[in-house]
């Protein structure tokens, strides 16, 4: 699977759980997989993530927003530390805070998010909620790379799940968490392995495992 022979050294941002932190952890321990988690980093000193990257030996820090006087000066503190670690990819994972547009170009083509819904669709916070109060019958997850618009970006992998009558919020989260935590490891392995080319808002990857079938709910 990996085409270059240097892991790609990644960085995860987090802000609370890290559950798709986790995912990229574990996918990464496989020696062959492209890329390594290099650094852990939060902006919440007491985001529950940091603890399983401490258990797991994952070098973690904490850049405490509240204690800088702007955007600027947080992400400084940040891309001060990412250097150190000569970090190479970024994967925001439940990252709870806006970047600038100046961060997020120096990491252009390099960053890559978890959205959990089907983007163009549903941006922004509460996704499920909204999901749910509009009916639809299909929902999801989009992995994409970040640009200034925030949940804009061209899309790497989407996985698309069933909403159920019985569905709730937190019912229909959870089935789309179990899937982004299979995209996102495959979205960072073919970032990290140089399979992706990106042209306007279309990524390409010559993927050759080819397209699952139809997802139809009802079922036809
Ligand atoms: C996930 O649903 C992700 O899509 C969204 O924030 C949530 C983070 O969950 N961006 P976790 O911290 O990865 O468990």
């Amino acid at each position: 699977m990996q085409t270059n022979c240097r892991r790609k050294r990644t960085a995860v941002l987090i802000s609370g759980r890290g559950s798709n932190m986790q995912a990229l952890v574990e996918r990464a321990r496989v020696p062959s997989f492209p890329a390594e988690i290099a650094l852990v980093l939060s902006n919440r000193p007491e985001a529950a993530g940091l603890a399983f990257a401490r258990a797991n030996d994952v070098a973690c820090a904490a850049v405490d927003h509240k204690i800088y006087a702007g955007r600027e000066e947080f992400e400084r503190s940040m891309q001060a530390l990412l250097e150190l670690h000569r970090i190479e990819i970024i994967c925001l994972a439940g990252f709870m805070r806006l970047l600038t547009p100046s961060f997020i170009g120096q990491w252009q083509g390099r960053m890559l998010n978890i959205h959990p819904a089907l983007l163009p669709a549903y941006r922004g916070l509460d996704t499920h909620a909204r999901a749910l109060a509009d009916g639809v019958k299909i929902h999801g997850c989009t992995a994409h790379f970040v640009v200034p618009a925030m949940d804009e970006g061209p899309i790497v992998a989407q996985a698309a799940v069933a909403v159920l009558d019985g569905d709730t919020p937190e019912t229909l989260a959870a089935r789309v968490l179990e899937q982004e935590h299979l995209i996102y490891p495959a979205a960072l392995e073919r970032l990290a392995a140089g399979r992706l080319r990106i042209e306007g808002n279309r990524v390409y990857s010559d993927d050759p495992e080819g397209a699952p079938p139809a997802l139809r709910n009802p079922e036809a």
